[in-house]
C-alpha cells in the first residue's frame, strides 16, 4: 500500500497555497501524513494546490468550510499573517491541531487570542520558527551551551535582506495594515533567535529606521493575482530598478531595534532591505568570549575568540556550518518533522508558541518605539496563567526561551 492509501495516515490541510506552502510537501515524505485538503480563495488555488501536491485534494474557499466538513486531523497555516488569528483560533476550537506559519500573528491580542485558544482546549499548537533548526543556529548554541564563551552578556544582530524588494515590497507585506512592519514580520525570526540563543526575553526596546529608499519608486501594480516567484529576480539590481511595488509602501526598508533582555543582558537587531547580499550575521558576546558566523548556510564557518588580541581574523577556533546543504529546505523538513513528532507523539518540541508570542511582542514594541521619536517601550509579557495553562496540556510552551 502505498502512503497516500494508508488510512492510518495523519490527514492534512493547507490552509493558503501561495508561495511558502510548498513547505507543507514535507509531510508526505516523512511517511506519517498525507495532505487531503487545502483552503484558499484565490482563483489561482486549484491549479495550485495540483501543481505543489498532485490533483484529488478537495478544496474549500475558507476555513469554516473545512471545518464543518470534517475529516482533518492536522493544518498548516501557510496564509498571510493578518489572517493567522481568526483561522487558528477557529481550528483549534475544532480540535484540529495546527501548524501555524511564523509570525503567530501581527498584533499582541491576536497572538495572544491563540495561545489562550491553545490553552483552553489543549488542542496542539506549534508555530514553525524553522531558524531554530538551522544549522548555524544550532552551531552556535552548542557553543554557547559547551560554555566556550563564558555566560552571554550581548547578542547582535545584523540582517542583509539582500532579496527585501521582491519579498516584501511587492505585496501585502509592504501594507502595515496586513504585516505591521518588518521588524516584526521579518524580525521575529531573529528576535526569536535572540531570545533562544541567549535563553533570556526582551523586556525594553527601543528602536528606530524608515522608508528610505523604496518609498520613492513610483512603479506600482496590485500583484494579488500572482505570487512572488513570478516576479522575483537576481535581475533586479540596483534596488531603484524594481517595478511592480505594492500599491501600497509603508512599511520601513531600513530599520533597527536596541533589546534590554532579562538579567540584564542587551541586544540588538539591524534590517536592511537593499543589500546586494542576503544573510545575517551575529556575533553573541560572553564573560569569556565571542563568536561570531560567517555565510549562515553550508559552507559558512561560525569563529570562537577567547584570547585577548588586537585583530585576528581566524578566532582561536573555527566551526564549519553543516546540514543545511538543502539551504532552507533542510530546516524547514527538519521543523515539519518535529510538528509531526509533537503531533503524533508528544515529543518536546525546540521551538515554542510563547517564545513565537514574546518575539511578535517585542516586534511590536520596536516598531511602536520606531514610529513614536524612539520611545523606549516595554514588551507586554504574556499572562503566566496561559503559560502555565500550556505547560499542563503539553504544549511546547517553552517558560525559558532556551
Ligand atoms: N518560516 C519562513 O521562513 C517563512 C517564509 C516565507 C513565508 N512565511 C510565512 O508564511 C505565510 C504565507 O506567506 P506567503 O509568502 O506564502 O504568502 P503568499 O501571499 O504568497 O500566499 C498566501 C496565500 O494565502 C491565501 N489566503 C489569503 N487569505 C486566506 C484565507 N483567509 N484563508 C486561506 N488562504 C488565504 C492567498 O490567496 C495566498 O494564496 C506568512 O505567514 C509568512 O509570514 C514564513
Amino acid at each position: 500500500m502505498t502512503g497516500l492509501l494508508n488510512p492510518a495516515l495523519l490527514r492534512v490541510a493547507v490552509v493558503g497555497v501561495g508561495a511558502r506552502a510548498g513547505l507543507v510537501r514535507h509531510v508526505t515524505d516523512s511517511g506519517r501524513a498525507r495532505i487531503v485538503a487545502f483552503v484558499d480563495p484565490a482563483p489561482y488555488a486549484e491549479a495550485r494546490a495540483a501543481d505543489l501536491f498532485g490533483r484529488g485534494l478537495i478544496g474549500y474557499r475558507g476555513v469554516r468550510q473545512l471545518i464543518d466538513a470534517g475529516g482533518i486531523d492536522a493544518a498548516f497555516v501557510v496564509s498571510p499573517d493578518d489572517t493567522h488569528a481568526s483561522i487558528a483560533v477557529d481550528l483549534l476550537h475544532a480540535g484540529i491541531a495546527v501548524y501555524l506559519e511564523k509570525p503567530i500573528a501581527t498584533t499582541v491580542s491576536d497572538a495572544d487570542a491563540i495561545l489562550a485558544a491553545a490553552a483552553s482546549t489543549g488542542t496542539p499548537l506549534y508555530v514553525g520558527h524553522n531558524m531554530r533548526h538551522m544549522a548555524v543556529v544550532h552551531t552556535m548554541k552548542g557553543i554557547i551551551n559547551r560554555g566556550e564563551i563564558g555566560d552571554v552578556k550581548a547578542i547582535w544582530c545584523r540582517h542583509f535582506v539582500g532579496n527585501g524588494g521582491d519579498y516584501y515590497f511587492k505585496d501585502w507585506h509592504a501594507d502595515r495594515s496586513k504585516s505591521t512592519g518588518l521588524l516584526l514580520q521579518k524580525g521575529a525570526h531573529d528576535i526569536d533567535v535572540i531570545h533562544y540563543l541567549s535563553g533570556r526575553y526582551t523586556q525594553l526596546v527601543t528602536g528606530m529606521g524608515g522608508l528610505s529608499l523604496y518609498g520613492s519608486i513610483t512603479d506600482r501594480r496590485d500583484n494579488s493575482d500572482r505570487l512572488m516567484p513570478e516576479w522575483f529576480s537576481l535581475e533586479n539590481w540596483p534596488p531603484l530598478t524594481h517595478k511592480g511595488l505594492n500599491p501600497v509602501v509603508d512599511v520601513e526598508d531600513i530599520s533597527m531595534v536596541h533589546m534590554q533582555l532579562d538579567a540584564g543582558l542587551f541586544a540588538s537587531y539591524e534590517q536592511c532591505h537593499y543589500t546586494p547580499d542576503y544573510w545575517r550575521n551575529y556575533t553573541v558576546i560572553g564573560t569569556e568570549g565571542r563568536l561570531e558566523n560567517f555565510g549562515d548556510s553550508d559552507g559558512g564557518i561560525v569563529r570562537v575568540w577567547n584570547h585577548r588580541v588586537t585583530y585576528q581574523r581566524q578566532g582561536d577556533r573555527e566551526y564549519d556550518i553543516r546540514g543545511d546543504a538543502g539551504g532552507h529546505g533542510d530546516a524547514d523538513a527538519r521543523t515539519v518533522n518535529e510538528f509531526l513528532d509533537f503531533v503524533l507523539d508528544g515529543a518536546d518540541t525546540v521551538t515554542s508558541p510563547v517564545a513565537s508570542r514574546n518575539a511578535v511582542a517585542t516586534g511590536v514594541a520596536a516598531t511602536e518605539s520606531l514610529r513614536a521619536g524612539s520611545m523606549p517601550m516595554p514588551v507586554v509579557p504574556v499572562d503566566p496563567a496561559i503559560v502555565a495553562r500550556l505547560e499542563t496540556c503539553r504544549q511546547p510552551a517553552g517558560e525559558s526561551p532556551g
